[in-house]
Parts: structure tokens; C-alpha cells; sequence
């Protein structure tokens, strides 16, 4: 059975932006209390004041051990508890594979994987009380080869192996976890990783529509349904959910 949203305590890191914000809205407008984090402050802050009250918003970096500790004292009790995290924040790094530097992998690898592991941790005390629920959000990149993202597909491919581990060690508990595999969205994600402008980037996703079967890129709403199933379906489990409007099938015009 659908559990209800509005009984529901969320903890999302990364939602100051992009797919992050995109699901904090979708909890909060539904009565869900959310609590959000994310390194920039400023940012964080006027996500939540955006959001309202239902949203509390705390600057911290998941890769540090006080501040993953910090977030969830702040969910457990804006929340009264916690019903699900959403591992979300994660950054991209782009390049051919002769030119990686070594502290730049370390460094992806610790906020999109060694964090979300840590994080999970600290979480499942709370979840257990709630048969709560966890998302891991991996990509499209492990669906379709991008030259030059070896990293970042690698990261992605991490937590679809994590999804499935961690469901069977924590299904006696009575915790779900699954792993939401995204299509293109357009965020701040490349941006930030300075690959493209602003305007380039909205050229390349708009370039990249016609390889979807849908003939679109997704919103932020798409990919915020298919994460509300699988944290509220009650036997869904160890799954990877791929919503991306058909980009992995590999649409071909030969
Ligand atoms: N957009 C897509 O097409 C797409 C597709 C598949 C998967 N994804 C995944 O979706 C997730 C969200 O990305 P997005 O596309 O929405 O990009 P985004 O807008 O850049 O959001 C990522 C958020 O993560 C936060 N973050 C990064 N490092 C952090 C850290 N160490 N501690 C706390 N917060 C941190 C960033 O805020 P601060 O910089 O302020 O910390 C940012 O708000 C990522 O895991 C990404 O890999 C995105």
C-alpha cells in the first residue's frame, strides 16, 4: 500500500537545486516535512524560505562526518522522525581517462557514493522506526556510454550495485531501498562542473530531445513521481527505476 505524503519526514541532500528541489517541492506541496542541505548557504536557505514552512533547509557538506550527522538530528526533529532519504547530491567530473587527476576521483567518489554510504548509516536507526525507505538517484549513464564520463558513470554504477546490497541487508529491518536512474534533466549539474555555459547548456539538452522515444527532455516533476513510488510503495525493493523518456533504448533512425 501507498504509505500517506503528508505523514511523511524526508530527508534530501542536494536540494538546493536541480532534481533535489524538484523533490523537496513535490513533498512539501504535498504536507510532507522535508529538511534539505546543501555546501552553499545562501542557496539553501532561499530554496527553503521558496518552499515554505514545510521546508527546513541546513548548510552542510555530505562529506563531512558533523554535518551528515547534523542533517539528521535536524530531519529527526523537524520532522518528528524520519520516513526517507533521498541520496541525491552529487557532482559530475568530466574527462578523457589519460588526463584524470587522482584527488579529483577521490573527491567524486566521496560525495557521490562514500557520502550517501556513510549518510544511510546514520539514518538507519530512524528509518527502522518508521519502516522507512531510501533513494540512491544513479543516471542514464550506466544505460548509454558517454565518452569522457567514465567517473561520473562509474559513481552511478556504484550505487545501483549499493541499491541491491543494502536492500537485502536492511529488508529484515524492514527498510526499502531503490535507486532512480534519470534521463536528461536540465540542472545546474554540468554547469557547476564548469563543462558549459548557461546557453550552451540549454543548447545541448535541447539537442539531446530527439534521442528520446517521448521526443523530450524530463522536468523535474517526471523524475520526482517515479522517486515518490518507489519510496512509498510498500514492497518495492532493491529495484532501479529508469525514468528517462526512453533515452536508454538507444533510439536509432537507420
Ligand atoms: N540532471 C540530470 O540530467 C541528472 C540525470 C541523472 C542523474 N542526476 C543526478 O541527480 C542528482 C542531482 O543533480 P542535479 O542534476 O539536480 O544537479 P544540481 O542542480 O547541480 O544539484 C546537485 C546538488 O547537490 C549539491 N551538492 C553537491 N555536492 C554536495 C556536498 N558535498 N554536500 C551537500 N550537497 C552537495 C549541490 O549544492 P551545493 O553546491 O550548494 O552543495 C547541488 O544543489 C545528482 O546525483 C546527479 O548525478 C542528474
Amino acid at each position: 500500500m501507498m504509505r500517506p505524503i503528508e505523514a511523511m519526514s524526508v530527508l534530501i541532500t542536494g536540494g538546493g537545486s536541480g532534481l533535489g528541489a524538484g523533490f523537496a517541492r513535490f513533498y512539501a506541496e504535498r504536507g510532507a516535512k522535508v529538511t534539505i542541505c546543501g555546501r552553499r548557504e545562501e542557496k539553501i536557505k532561499a530554496m527553503a524560505r521558496e518552499l515554505g514552512p514545510n521546508v527546513r533547509g541546513e548548510a552542510a557538506d555530505v562529506a563531512k562526518d558533523a554535518d551528515r550527522r547534523r542533517i539528521i538530528a535536524a530531519a529527526v526533529e523537524h520532522g518528528g522522525g524520519l520516513d526517507a532519504l533521498v541520496n541525491n547530491a552529487g557532482n559530475m567530473l568530466h574527462g578523457p581517462i589519460t588526463g584524470l587527476e587522482e584527488q579529483a576521483l577521490i573527491d567524486i567518489f566521496h560525495v557521490n557514493v562514500v557520502a550517501g554510504m556513510q549518510l544511510t548509516g546514520l539514518a538507519v536507526p530512524h528509518l527502522e522506526q518508521r519502516r522507512g525507505a531510501i533513494a540512491f538517484i544513479g543516471s542514464v549513464h550506466t544505460r548509454r556510454a558517454f565518452p569522457g564520463a567514465s567517473a561520473y558513470a562509474a559513481t552511478k554504477g556504484a550505487l545501483e550495485a549499493l541499491t541491491k546490497v543494502l536492500a537485502a541487508e536492511l529488508g529484515p529491518k524492514q527498510i526499502r531501498v531503490n535507486c532512480i536512474v534519470p534521463g536528461a534533466v536540465p540542472t545546474e549539474i554540468n554547469i557547476r562542473a564548469g563543462l558549459f555555459t548557461e546557453e550552451q547548456h540549454a543548447k545541448r539538452m535541447a539537442g539531446l530531445a530527439s534521442s528520446h522515444v517521448l521526443g523530450r527532455i524530463g522536468s523535474e516533476e517526471d523524475v520526482a513521481e517515479a522517486m515518490d513510488y518507489c519510496l512509498r510503495a510498500d514492497w518495492c525493493t532493491g529495484h532501479a527505476l529508469v525514468i528517462d523518456g526512453g533515452l536508454s533504448l538507444g533510439l536509432s533512425n537507420f
